[in-house]
């Protein structure tokens, strides 16, 4: 079914909903994530561990005099909860073919691959945030941050659409003229917004001729494979704490150019736990299976060639115990996520800041890790820093400058640069 609505970027955190609950896994989270998603559910509708379906949204038109605005967002579902098979039907695999974008984001990639959001990897707000819960099994709420968040550079804030790889005038409107062209999430002028040094599988942005932070790097995935192996073969959390750690002692060493900031970082640390998180199938019992090489190779397009060289192919569903892949009983929280990368990151806490002057030359930014942080207050300075400062730019540059340059002054400039820098010891 599908239903257009109007409605302002403003409110797209508010197109939030509520999930069902499943108390056994939330055994494995600290006392402070616990009371986060327990506090989010306990007002939920659907409290049941089998496949719901949501109600359908009917939020009014938004119009705001004065502005370019209502924008459109056609939402191409209702989304289903629990654990189901994916994909369905009408979602079969399909290899991108030459015109395609993909980049450096195997979720993103993946979700294309299969036609939850448009095979040309030229996407729009309403199919991300459909397809990241339907087909992947996010909470409402992270789906709406990690789109959000996604505004602050890629996202053509007139026609709200965004292009997965490199910068594509597919994504241009009729006023892109005026608030100048989004660039691809993996294009050169938005390294070091969402794309930041550190990858697990990709070159960093600067040893790439194009500068494009979107190259498949198989001796990194292998050196990764081989942390994994000393793991027990998994890549789980103690796993990402290994990689993250020996990726940043990587970018400090060999990329003159290596940034490692706080709040950029910490969103790559969350990230990552992606690979045990979401990647592996659910069991019948409603559990998570092990996030083996197998899996995550399969999901991150990395194939075994079986000499320790590894060739980039499109990302798959990897199979199950019993076959198909199996959706999350429980979809993933924000706070659920902050939590694992707060996990991975306390295992090896690294200094954060920047090379300033070639390798080894590392200068501390303003913003550090403290054990102190919890939960709540990195939840909280994730969210209040998306409101604060992509809205006020939003509303007070408009008819100033470009919308997307004034965009990428948000989040990083602001929180990481707010105090002057330290030498590094
Ligand atoms: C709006 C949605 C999303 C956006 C804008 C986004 C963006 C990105 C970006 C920019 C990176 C590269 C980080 C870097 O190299 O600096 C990345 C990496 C990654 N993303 Fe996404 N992502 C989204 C959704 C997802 C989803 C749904 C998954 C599900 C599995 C996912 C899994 C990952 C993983 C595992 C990595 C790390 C890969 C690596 O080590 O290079 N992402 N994402």
């Amino acid at each position: 079914m599908k239903f257009p609505l109007s409605v302002s970027t403003a409110v797209l955190c508010t197109l939030v909903g509520h999930v069902s609950s499943f108390p056994s896994m939330l055994d494995s989270l600290s006392p402070s994530a616990r009371q986060v998603i327990e506090r989010e559910y306990e007002s939920s509708l659907l409290k049941k561990r089998q496949i719901q379906t949501l109600p359908p949204l009917t939020l009014p038109p938004i119009n705001i005099p004065g502005l370019p605005l209502p924008l459109n967002i056609d939402l191409p579902g209702l989304v289903t909860v629990g654990r189901k098979i994916i994909p369905d039907a009408d979602h079969l695999f399909k290899a991108p073919g030459p015109t395609d974008q993909r980049g450096g984001c195997p979720g993103l990639n993946l979700m294309a691959n299969y036609g939850y959001i448009d095979r040309s990897g030229i996407t729009n707000v309403g199919e991300l945030l459909y397809a990241q819960q339907e087909m992947l099994g996010f909470d409402t709420v992270l789906a709406a941050f990690l789109v959000a968040l996604s505004a602050k550079t890629m996202t053509d804030l007139t026609t709200l659409k965004m292009s997965i790889g490199l910068t594509d005038s597919r994504t241009s409107g009729p006023l892109t003229l005026l608030f100048g062209q989004a660039p691809g999430l993996f294009s050169p002028p938005a390294h070091n917004k969402y794309e930041v040094d550190g990858s697990l599988a990709y070159t960093d942005e600067f040893f790439t001729s194009d500068r494009s932070g979107n190259r498949f790097n198989s001796s990194i995935w292998a050196k990764n494979v081989a942390i994994a192996k000393a793991n027990g073969g998994l890549m789980n959390n103690p796993f990402n704490a290994e990689s993250r750690y020996a990726a940043y002692q990587r970018c400090v060493s060999t990329n003159p150019q290596c940034s490692w900031l706080f709040l950029e970082q910490l969103v790559f640390y969350a990230g990552e736990t992606f690979s045990y998180l979401i990647m592996p199938s659910t069991g019948p019992d409603g559990n998570l299976e092990p996030a083996t090489i197998d899996i995550v190779n399969t999901f991150t397009g990395a194939h075994d060639n079986g000499d320790g060289t590894y060739t980039k192919v499109p990302e798959r569903l990897p199979a199950g115990s019993t076959g198909p892949w199996y959706r999350r009983s429980i979809p993933l929280t924000l706070a659920e996520l902050v939590e694992a990368g707060l996990a991975s990151l306390s295992k090896h806490p690294v200094n954060f800041g920047a090379n300033s002057n070639g390798v080894n030359t590392f200068l501390l930014s303003g913003t550090q890790y403290s054990p102190s942080l919890t939960v709540n207050k990195v939840v909280c300075l994730l969210i209040d820093t998306l409101y604060h400062y992509s809205l006020k730019y939003y509303w007070c540059s408009v008819s100033r400058y470009s919308l997307n340059t004034r965009m990428e002054v948000t989040i990083l400039k602001a929180v990481n640069y707010n105090q002057a820098p330290n030498h590094h010891k």
